[in-house]
């Protein structure tokens, strides 16, 4: 165990793209080791690729932040090695800016010297001197180290999101009386106010995510075919076999995304998601079949389990958002 130094701030700077790339993705790798994924290690792929790209590394420096992220943020370099970074990554979504902060990270030699502590307050630091009120991150559940350090800076907790996969497989029947259509253009309004209540804002800052896209509106929907993206949704009602209009109980969406696995977008209420979900999963699963990958839903955590797990899908981890105002 080293003994703990004091800490001094000139051990902090900005990451220079010139230098740093390559340290800070073994940092990242060693750091991250239990809990890296796929869509973490093609990240660090990413990050080493670029190192690799000489017209990238003299072209970035000089840039603004901006133009720099992914690659933007502080280490801190001691003895001669670089045992600290931080990422910042400027974000604007839903008319305002926010800097989400990621990849801290520490080597294990270095640790409970108050590293990871300073690197953060810099970064809280940089983000009032751009005069943007609000810094989000997203931490593990399970990673108590790191949820204590931002708790004791200032950062509060506001949502746990779990990530559900499954393989490409469709597994579970869903409820007799239950049926899947294509979705028809009178599910919008609902589909759109429970995408808005399960996917709101504060939890979709590092997402493509927007409900908005998925309107069946003409305009939208020529405006698709003009850009080749593709789409597909399934509704899920129950009853209105001459026992009045059947009830809509849910919307699940398709768009493709870049990463490891196919993301789908749940729309239902806290009321029928357990019949909605048992439903919509394995059609979705079904249709996706051809594209042979893994298929994943962010949905709030504690919400629907069983649901998850009839279907064949597992939970990859969840991740508590907290967010930073700078007063
Ligand atoms: C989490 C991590 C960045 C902390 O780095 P660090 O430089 O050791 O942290 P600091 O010394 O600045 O600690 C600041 C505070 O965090 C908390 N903390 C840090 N490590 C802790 C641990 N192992 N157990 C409990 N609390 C811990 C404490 O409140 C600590 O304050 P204290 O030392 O006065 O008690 C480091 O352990 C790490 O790299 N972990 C792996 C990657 C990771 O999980 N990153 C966070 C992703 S969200």
């Amino acid at each position: 165990m080293p003994t703990p130094l004091p800490v001094k701030t000139s051990h902090v700077r900005l990451l220079d793209v010139r230098r740093d790339l390559l340290p800070v993705a073994d940092l990242i790798e060693t750091c991250f080791s239990a809990t890296l994924d796929q869509d973490g290690r093609d990240y660090l792929r990413h990050i080493r690729k670029a190192a690799a790209d000489p017209a990238l590394v003299r072209w970035l420096p000089g840039r603004g932040e901006r133009a720099s992220t992914p690659l933007f943020g502080y280490v801190w370099e001691q003895d001669g090695r670089l045992v600290g970074n931080l990422s910042l990554i400027p974000i604007y979504k839903g008319g305002r800016w926010v800097y989400m902060i990621a990849n801290v990270a520490v080597h294990p030699d270095y640790r409970r010297r108050g590293i990871a502590r300073e690197l953060t307050l810099r970064a809280l630091e940089h983000i009032r001197q751009h005069r943007v009120q609000t810094a989000w991150l997203q931490v593990r559940d399970d990673n108590a180290a790191a949820y204590h350090l931002y708790q004791s800076i200032g950062f509060i907790e506001r949502s746990r999101r779990s990530t559900w996969m499954a393989p490409p497989s469709a597994q579970c029947d869903p409820l007799p009386g239950v049926q899947v259509t294509p979705r028809r253009a009178e599910d919008w309004p609902l589909q759109l106010k429970w995408l808005n209540e399960l996917y709101p804002l504060e939890t979709t800052w590092n997402m493509s995510f927007n409900a908005a896209r998925f309107s069946p509106h003409w305009l939208n929907q020529l405006w698709q075919w003009l850009n080749g993206d593709q789409q597909m949704h399934w509704s899920a009602r129950k009853g209105g076999n001459g026992s009045g209009p059947a009830q809509l109980l849910g919307v699940i969406s398709w768009e493709p995304v870049r990463g490891y696995s196919d993301m789908l977008w749940a729309a239902t209420s806290p009321e029928d998601e357990n019949e909605a979900l048992p439903a919509l999963l394995p059609h979705a699963q079904r249709a996706l079949l051809p594209r042979r990958r893994p298929v994943s839903v962010n949905y709030p955590y504690g919400r629907a389990m069983s649901a998850f797990l009839d279907c064949g899908f597992s939970l990859q981890n969840t991740l508590i958002w907290m967010e930073y105002r700078c007063n």
